[in-house]
Parts: structure tokens; sequence; C-alpha cells
């Protein structure tokens, strides 16, 4: 029998889902016995109604699967719950799921504002985790919920973190460049996109100058007390098909130089809590210090894509530095960053490692 801890994927046939199904073939720690979608696909093998969108062939031990219901009662084996839903869908079926003594590692927004649940970035705050246990007294659930952020917002919170840790960060600004696979599939169409820029992503500024705020806050005495950096974002759909690239701005409390934020970047290593988690590359922040990297097309897919890829960091004129960051969106953003939380919750709460 395996020793793996078996987890589904809700939401299955979408471009999160396909990532989730591609990410977890082989998986040393987890097996999907589970996989769900909507109506229209349910009932059926998930080869013959999913759509493939990725470079990588559809892994065999999911293409005779069926498609089951996205609500609890489909859920008979599952320990952890991948979630790739809908908001709108997420809303009403996560915390039933929960409730039922199911974790769920959510991708969708609809949870982040509830101060008792946590925005985790293994990089920046794995410790955040441990408001679960309230969560759980607080709604007499056995299981739980905890969501990654925004695909966009963690393509730039693990320098920016990485930065206040060292000098304090007060004020930031970011202007984003988001790829087409962020609005799922079939998402703008290509009419709207080709030799075009879209400069409106609905409800996306909002969440980018939100979540870093609880990201990068503190867990102390059961409440997560949010960091008061001040965000002010711009953000854009551009035609590129993966990988988010985000130009941004920012003070620091203490007075520094352009050298010493790039040895701090450099130096970046994960907290003790993640550094030997299964699907954590071996660098957290690669800094490129070529002038015109990082690139989206050249950089999103090394190190699995997991990384988040920095460069440019020099002085500004209005805040104190500027700098580029780019990071795989479904990967890193989406899928893989969830894996990643269920691999935390996996080594805390299952006894892995
Ligand atoms: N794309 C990204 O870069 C990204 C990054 C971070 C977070 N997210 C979040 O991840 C979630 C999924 O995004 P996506 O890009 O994968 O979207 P997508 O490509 O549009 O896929 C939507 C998925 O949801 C399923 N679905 C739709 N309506 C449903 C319903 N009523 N009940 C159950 N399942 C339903 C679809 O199943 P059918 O195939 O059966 O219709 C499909 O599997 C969203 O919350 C999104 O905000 C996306």
């Amino acid at each position: 029998m395996s020793s793996k801890i078996p987890v589904s994927v809700l939401a299955a046939t979408g471009s999160v889902g396909q990532r989730f199904i591609s990410l977890l073939d082989n998986h040393p720690w987890f097996e999907v016995v589970e996989i769900t979608a909507s109506d229209k696909s349910v009932g059926k093998p998930y080869e013959e109604v999913c759509h493939w969108l990725l470079s990588e062939s559809m892994p065999e031990y999911v293409k005779k699967m069926e498609l089951l219901p996205t609500e609890a009662a489909s859920l008979k084996n599952s320990k952890i719950a991948f979630s790739a839903l809908p908001a709108e869908i997420a809303v009403e079926v996560e915390p039933t799921i929960a409730k039922k003594g199911i974790y769920v590692s959510s991708n969708a927004s609809s949870y982040r504002k509830n101060p008792l649940v946590p925005i985790l970035v293994p990089e920046v705050n794995p410790d955040h985790m441990m408001i679960l246990e309230d969560q759980q007294k607080s709604y007499g659930w056995s299981g739980g919920i905890f969501t990654n952020p925004n695909c966009t917002t963690v393509g730039f919170v693990v320098p920016l973190a990485t930065i206040d840790r060292k000098f304090g960060v007060k004020k930031a600004f970011a202007f984003s460049m988001q790829a087409v696979s962020g609005a799922g599939y079939p998402g703008v169409a290509s009419m709207d996109i080709l030799d075009n820029v879209v400069p409106y992503i609905g409800g996306e500024e909002e969440k980018l100058e939100y979540e870093p705020t609880k990201i990068m806050g503190c867990f102390k005495d059961h409440k997560i007390e949010n960091h008061p950096i001040v965000i002010s974002a711009h953000t854009n759909r551009v035609p590129v098909i993966d990988a988010h690239t985000i130009c941004l701005s920012f003070s620091t409390n203490e007075k520094t130089d352009v050298d010493s934020i790039i040895n701090a970047l450099e130096s970046y290593e994960f907290p003790d809590l993640c550094k030997d988690l299964p699907s954590i590359p071996s660098k957290g922040i690669v800094y490129h210090r070529e002038p015109n990297r990082p690139q989206p097309r050249l950089d999103r897919s090394t190190y699995g894509g997991m990384a988040t890829h920095v460069g440019r960091v020099r002085p500004d004129h209005i805040l104190d530095f500027r700098m580029v960051s780019v990071s795989h969106n479904t990967i890193r953003g989406a899928a893989g960053g969830s894996i990643v939380n269920g691999e935390c919750l996996a080594a805390w709460k299952f006894g892995k490692r």
C-alpha cells in the first residue's frame, strides 16, 4: 500500500488545475486520488474533457480518472484538497471541505482577507501556517483553509520581504506586465491582446496593495499583525504566455546602497521550516547582473519555475531604489506555490520530511 498522502485537485481541468496534475505526477509525498470540475465535465474521463495546454504530456495516471462533482461529498479519501476553483465557487465549497476534516490549499482569492486564513509564501512566512489551529477552534473545523497569494503579489513579495528584513521597507510602487495565462483558459481574446497592452485587470491592484501587508506581517499572540508598508500598484495585461514581470520602486527605513540591496537578495536563504520540502527550488531568489534581465521567456522555467528572478537594482529618483522581478504565474504563482504550502502542512501535521 502507498504511504503517500491521498490528495485531490479541485477544478483539475483549468489552467491552474492542469499544472497541479502535472506537478503532482510522481510527487514523493502526495498521490492524486480524486479530481473534480464543473457540471459539464462530471462523470467523464479526464482525457476526454480536458483541453490540455502544457508542453509536457498529460500524465498517464490521470487520463482515465473520472471527474467528480465539486462538493465535499465527492472527497472520500483525500486529506488535502488542492483548489484551483474560481473564487465565486471556492467561497461556498472550500469551507464545507474544511469542515469535513480536509485541508484546502487554495488558489482562490475568496478567503485571503479573512484574519484566520493565512496567505502563505514559504520563502517569507511559513510560521503563519500555525494560525490554522485558531481557525479550527473558531469554526469548529477539523480541516482548514490556507491560500497562496495572487500570482503577481508572489512575484515581488519575496524580494521585497527579504529587503524589508534587512533595512525595513515603508513604501513601494509596483507596475506589472502580466501574462495572458493569468486570466485562465481561454482567457483574454487574441484580438484584444495581440499587438496590444490592456491597462486594467479587475480587482488586481487592490490585491497587490493589500496582500503583501498580510504576508509580511508578524504572527504573534494568535494573530497576524499586518505590516505598515503602503503600496501603490498599476496592473497591465501584455502579450506574454506565462510569467509576470513587475517593476518595483521602494523606499527603505534604514539608509543603504545598491550593493547592499543586491547582497541581501543574493544571500537569501529559505527559512528552516521549509528548507527541505520536495518542491522548494535550490534557489529562492535568482539575482541577474546582466542589464537586460530578468525576462519572462528566458527565465520563467529555470529552477522548475519556482524561483523569483530579480535584476536591475538601481537608485530611484522618487523613492530610494528600483528593481525588476519575474516569476512564473501558473507554477510559482499558483499550483507550484500551493503544492509547497501543502508540503509545509504535511511536514507539520502528517509527520512528513
Ligand atoms: N491562471 C493563473 O495564473 C492563476 C494564478 C493564481 C491563482 N489563480 C486562481 O486559480 C483559480 C483557477 O484559475 P484558472 O486560471 O485555472 O481558471 P480556468 O483556466 O478558467 O479554469 C477554471 C476551472 O474551474 C472549473 N469550474 C468552472 N466553474 C465551475 C463550477 N461551477 N464548479 C466547479 N468547477 C468549476 C473549470 O472546470 P470545467 O473545465 O469543467 O469548466 C476549470 O477546471 C482562480 O480562482 C484564479 O483566480 C489563477
